[in-house]
């Protein structure tokens, strides 16, 4: 059988989407019990930080019986210059899937591209896939399916917006984004999710949270735009989500948030601790779901 990668969430099809989510229901409900990946190794090159992402893979990875390497794009050779192409053929010999975070989409297509073993995209600039499956999962355990839920998502159009869109063109659902003028999502992806699901994109937070099961944000400003902190405060004043904005939702929906989170800025603190969040058990499910993922993948 050909190695499966996982690079976008449109890797998967809705079938495989919902069979994850099963097995992570299970991986959930009898946490440590099964280990079918017992012998196996993961290594993780990360380029950028994290704490969700690397806990969650390398936690996972035990949990399954295997093995995970933290390797910092830093430390390794890839770092001093190493080709892509012959990391990939070299890290094959030894380990049983790759997981990368880094910056360039096209370097982690690139890995995959000349790896014979599956890579993860733990983020890139354009894309955060093993978020929003977390995402996705978190809304089916908390408002029971995914099917004729409107998902609103209010702030910049990045990798965790693209992500959303590859997700509601998989699955199906609608999806409503608000991002000021010049922060809209990643245009082909946009318009492809646009030709197969209920897309709409307006400047207007409120347009698009009315009557939405859920509302999600994310940081103005990604790992790697430090330096324009302060000229995308300006742009995205005003797409605050704060408990007026929640009212306009639906009176069950959730609220959701990949984290880190800047209270005070995208997110009022109130609306973040508050009743309808569920940042942390969507925090959890990163592990459950990436389980599942790995045991699917490499297992
Ligand atoms: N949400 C997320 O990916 O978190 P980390 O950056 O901490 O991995
Ligand atoms: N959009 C954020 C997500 C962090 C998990 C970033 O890329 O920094």
């Amino acid at each position: 059988m050909p190695k499966r990668d996982f690079l976008a969430v449109t890797d998967l099809s809705k079938a495989e989407i919902l069979e994850l989510f099963r097995v992570a229901r299970e991986l959930k409900s009898d946490e440590k019990a099964a280990k079918p990946l017992a012998g196996k190794t993961l290594a993780m090159i990360f380029a950028k930080s994290s704490t969700r992402t690397r806990i969650s893979f390398e936690s996972g990875m035990y949990q399954l019986g295997g093995h995970a390497l933290f390797l910092s794009s830093r430390d390794l050779q890839l770092g001093r210059g190493e080709p892509i192409k012959d990391t990939a053929r070299v890290m094959s010999r030894y380990v049983d899937g790759i997981m990368i975070r880094t910056f360039a989409h096209s370097d982690v297509e690139e890995l995959a591209e000349h790896a014979t073993v599956p890579v993860i995209n733990g983020l890139t600039d354009l894309l955060h896939p093993c978020q929003v499956l977390a995402d996705m999962f978190t809304i089916e355990e908390a408002l029971g399916g995914l099917e004729d839920r409107v998902v609103a998502w209010v702030g910049d159009g990045n990798n965790m917006a693209n992500s959303w869109l590859n997700a509601a063109a998989t699955v199906k659902f609608e999806l409503r984004l608000a991002c000021p003028k010049g922060y809209e999502p990643n245009r082909e992806i946009l318009e492809t999710a646009m030709g197969k699901t209920r897309i709409q994109i307006t400047e207007d937070p409120e347009e698009a949270v009315r009557g939405a099961h859920v509302v999600n944000t994310d940081v103005w400003a990604s790992m790697g735009q430090e330096d324009e902190s302060e000229v995308r405060a300006e742009a995205f004043e005003g797409y605050v989500i704060d408990r007026k904005l929640m009212r306009l939702a639906d009176e069950d929906a959730i609220f959701l948030h990949c984290l880190p989170a800047h209270r005070g800025e995208e997110v009022e603190a109130e609306v973040f601790e508050g009743p309808q969040s569920r940042v942390f058990d969507q925090a959890e499910n990163r592990l459950h779901v990436q389980k599942a993922l790995l045991v699917k993948l490499l297992g």
